[in-house]
């Protein structure tokens, strides 16, 4: 398959001693397994996404990652993984407050408008910037579109593109196509001839404007068979119920998105064209959007508390299974120490205080009150994490 001349790849190797032991694993895609750990000599968590066999043999052979990070819509990419039985993979930004499709479950539909303007101004921006460098990304769907601290969007996955497509057209099934990706496909992709070019994001754009806008996932629960039919007969997801929202600027990004998912790609408009619509409209929400992303952070702050009412034996399992981490990074040990009472005997309770660092106080607690107290101490001590480091929970526990 052609792809345009790209910028220099990354060629710096990561291998397992620089990262951190206990990797958690976060999802799981077309590629194969993504997990967070620690970069230990960068002291920060990363994203390392794991490539299937197939996937990693393509990567081999085409080795086209870029660091591309110098642009704040697109997510930086670290390095290649190199594991110990040979296994490969990319190291990138960790993004912990998910993706675009993420935010949408979470929030049980479409984020408020101020916010769905922003991201769709944003993967504008990096779309441009992307194609700016010669990169066709093949893959805009919610699920890469990740999201930073403060829900600004990262877009993800461009270097895989060529990676994705075998991988897809291989495990293609004929009830649902390729998993989550085909009703972003441009109707002349269809066509086993075709030689992806920048059109072909354009329309998946277009298709993602809808998504953002609507909360849904386009052609939902209809066949696959179906959709590869229609689309190349013109079929789109419907708008009028878009139309019907007394929203500003809605009219026009309704036209925006029909530009972009036009039927000839000789139509569509470049993204340094869509950007200039998407910032117009954005810039009539952008007042709120402080606000916006103040309230929907704490949707997401309480749903993450109120939907997991644990047991003691799961507290007990998340304990042990983060007991590396948290000894890294829990940095208030004694107000935690506090918290368990009289389950932390008087003698560790004084070996605590003596010990110099955070991280000896909490492996100090870890070998004699939750080694002894078991469930019942561990559970108490996951209690009182919760209270005193809400942040570094929530970060573990998504
Ligand atoms: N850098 C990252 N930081 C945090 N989560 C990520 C990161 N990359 C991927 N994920 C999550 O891991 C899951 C699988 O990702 P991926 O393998 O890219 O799936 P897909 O093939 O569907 O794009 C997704 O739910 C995504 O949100
Ligand atoms: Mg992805």
């Amino acid at each position: 398959m052609a792809l345009p001349p790209r910028c220099d790849p990354v060629t710096h190797v990561i291998r397992r001693a620089s990262l951190s032991a206990d990797w958690h694993e976060v999802g799981r895609g077309g590629f194969g397994r993504v997990y967070k750990a620690r970069h230990k000599d960068m002291g920060i968590d990363v994203a390392v996404k794991i490539l299937k066999k197939d996937a990693s043999h393509i990567l081999l052979r085409e080795a086209r990652f870029m660091d591309l990070g110098s642009n704040e819509f697109v997510l930086r990419v670290y390095g290649i993984y190199e594991g110990p039985s040979g296994e490969r993979g990319l190291v990138t930004e960790y993004m912990r407050r998910g993706s675009i499709e993420s935010l949408q479950k979470q929030l049980s539909g479409p984020p408020p408008w101020p916010l769905a303007f922003r991201l769709v101004h944003q993967i504008a921006l990096a779309m441009n910037f992307l194609h700016l460098k010669n990169i066709v990304h093949l893959d805009l769907k919610p699920n890469n579109i990740l999201l930073d601290d403060t829900l600004n969007a990262k877009v993800a996955d461009f270097g895989l593109s060529t990676v994705s497509m075998s991988v897809e057209m291989n495990c293609r099934n004929m009830q649902t196509g390729p998993q989550g990706t085909f009703p972003y496909m441009p109707p002349e992709a269809f066509k086993t001839t075709y030689e992806p070019v920048r059109a072909f994001d354009t329309y998946s754009y277009g298709i993602l404007i809808w998504s953002i806008f609507t909360g849904k996932e386009p052609y939902q629960g209809v066949n696959y068979t179906l959709v590869e039919l229609r689309i190349p007969e013109g079929d789109r997801p419907l708008c009028e119920d878009l139309l019907s929202l007394q929203v500003v600027g809605i009219t026009d990004a309704v036209g925006l998105m029909k530009k972009c998912w036009d039927q000839n790609p000789d139509m569509r408009p470049h993204f340094k064209d869509c950007f200039k619509i998407t910032e117009q409209l954005f810039s009539k929400h952008s007042k709120d959007i402080q606000r916006t992303v103040y309230e929907v952070l704490t949707i997401l702050a309480s749903s993450s508390v109120s939907g997991k009412t644990m047991t003691r034996r799961e507290k007990a399992k998340f304990v042990d299974d983060h007991r590396a981490v948290l000894i890294q990074r829990v940095s208030n040990a004694l107000v935690i120490a506090e918290e368990l009472e009289d389950m932390v005997h008087n003698e560790t309770y004084s070996l605590i205080q003596v010990k110099e660092t955070s991280q000896a106080k909490i492996r100090e607690l870890y070998s004699a009150t939750l080694r002894s107290g078991g469930e019942r101490a561990k559970a108490a001590f996951y209690d009182a994490l919760k209270k005193h480091q809400p942040v570094l929970m929530e970060e573990l526990e998504k």
